[in-house]
């Protein structure tokens, strides 16, 4: 089984903004970062709901370079971002010591919105600290996009574009880490796919609904298994 180090709060989201939180974790602890941040575009969705940190990229730096100090030496970051902030988000890569190792498009079936174009893919980069070695089984850089339906976070990451990234860039048993979790989809995709999950949310009620969303899985997992939790004995009894 792969090691991980005994102090590192598994599986659960933390409240706070990273670029506080992430100094409490150690440094090279973590295998995989996977992460979507904010793109600096003040997003609102169709039904009004926005998203903190999302009007100016003041946090760009400083919460990338705290992210390349908790990686392990030879591991790999994934980052969303958003076209129009490229430059802003490629100098915070670049400046906290990342090496661009790829890209990634996730085409869409339906535009999210349109300019000169009809908008149809999310992307992201593959950032390298150091130099990680090629995945046994490698996946391609083109990976197919499913509406999550966005019913819990407004711009809520489908799980089956995040597991197969953490299979092929965090061991089994490994960690993988998301310092602006929303709703904690990484951390499900994480669990689904027998690693675990440290989760960074600076809003109450996103990490609330992240740390329950976690809480059901979990529960669903071991009624599966044929096991009750203890609180559900104790209403049994
Ligand atoms: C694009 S959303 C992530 C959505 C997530 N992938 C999901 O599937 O639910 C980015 C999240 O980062 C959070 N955030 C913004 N600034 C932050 C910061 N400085 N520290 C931690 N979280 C932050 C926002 O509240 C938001 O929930």
């Amino acid at each position: 089984m792969h090691y991980v180090p005994q102090s590192l709060p598994l599986d659960q989201v933390l409240l706070g903004d990273c670029r506080q939180v992430l100094p409490s974790l150690p440094a090279e602890s973590v295998d995989m970062v996977l992460t979507d941040p904010p793109y600096g575009v003040a997003y609102q969705s169709r039904d009004g709901r926005s998203l903190a940190g999302d009007r100016t990229l003041e946090w760009l730096k400083p919460a990338f370079a705290e992210v390349y100090r908790v990686m392990k030496p030879n591991s790999i970051a994934v980052s969303y971002y958003g076209w129009t902030k490229v430059d802003e988000f490629m100098a915070a890569w670049r400046g906290a010591g990342f090496r661009i190792a790829g890209h990634l498009t996730f085409p869409k079936r339906y535009a999210s919105s349109s300019g000169l174009v009809r908008y149809q893919h999310e992307q992201a980069y593959l950032l390298a600290k150091g130099s990680p070695r090629p995945p046994e089984h490698l996946i391609g850089d083109v990976i197919e996009w499913q509406y999550s339906g966005n019913a819990l976070h407004p711009t809520q990451k489908p799980t089956s574009v995040l597991t197969p990234l953490i299979e092929s860039f965090c061991p089994y048993g490994g960690t993988v880490l998301d310092p602006f979790a929303g709703s904690g989809s990484t951390l499900v995709a994480a669990r689904l796919t027998g690693r675990h999950g440290i989760g960074i949310e600076v809003e109450a009620k996103m990490q609330q609904t992240a740390n329950a969303r976690l809480q059901r899985m979990r529960s669903r997992m071991l009624e599966n298994l044929g096991f009750a939790e203890p609180a559900a004995y104790a209403q049994a009894a």
